[in-house]
């Protein structure tokens, strides 16, 4: 897969791990920056990163920040766009499993670097359940149809 990935500062060191498990599970990365620890704002990336992904320039979209939720916030403004914050290798599988999550949201400041490459591996590993998580995905959609009108 081709995986967009994209960090502020909160998320920069972390973001070198996660592009590193990314590459070693096979996946095309394209970095979307940030390029240094320099203050920096969470939103130009996730901007970045969820468009690429909602316009199919990706597959699936990374995006780090000093908690994953500012980041979550800016990219689920974007139609097509459904940005899980997970936190445990569990919560990383469920976004897959349950939501079909198409872009993860980590934190750089509250998750232990050794268990990143682990998270990635079950969120990108564990296929979407379908049946009654479809359905749900669908409400969502239709959600957005609604509101996320063309101006
Ligand atoms: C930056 O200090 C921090 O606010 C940002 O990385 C992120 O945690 C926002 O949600």
């Amino acid at each position: 897969m081709k995986i967009a990935i994209g960090s502020d500062h909160g998320g920069f060191e972390s973001k070198k791990i996660v592009v590193d498990a990314l590459q070693k599970l096979g996946h095309k990365v394209v970095d979307m920056g940030t390029t240094s620890e320099e203050s920096t704002d969470y939103p130009d990336y996730a901007k970045k990163v969820g468009k690429a992904v909602a316009l199919g320039r990706a597959d699936r979209g990374v995006l780090i920040c000093g908690t994953g939720i500012g980041m979550s916030i800016a990219a689920n403004k974007i139609p097509g766009i459904r940005a899980a914050v997970v936190w445990n290798v569990k919560t990383a599988s469920l976004a897959s499993e349950h939501n079909c999550a198409n872009v993860l949201c980590l934190s750089g400041r509250f998750i232990k670097p050794s268990l990143l490459p682990k998270m990635i591996k079950a969120w990108i590993k564990t296929p979407f359940a379908g049946g009654r998580h479809q359905r749900r995905i669908r409400k969502i959609s239709k959600l957005e149809k609604e509101l996320c009108k063309p101006r």
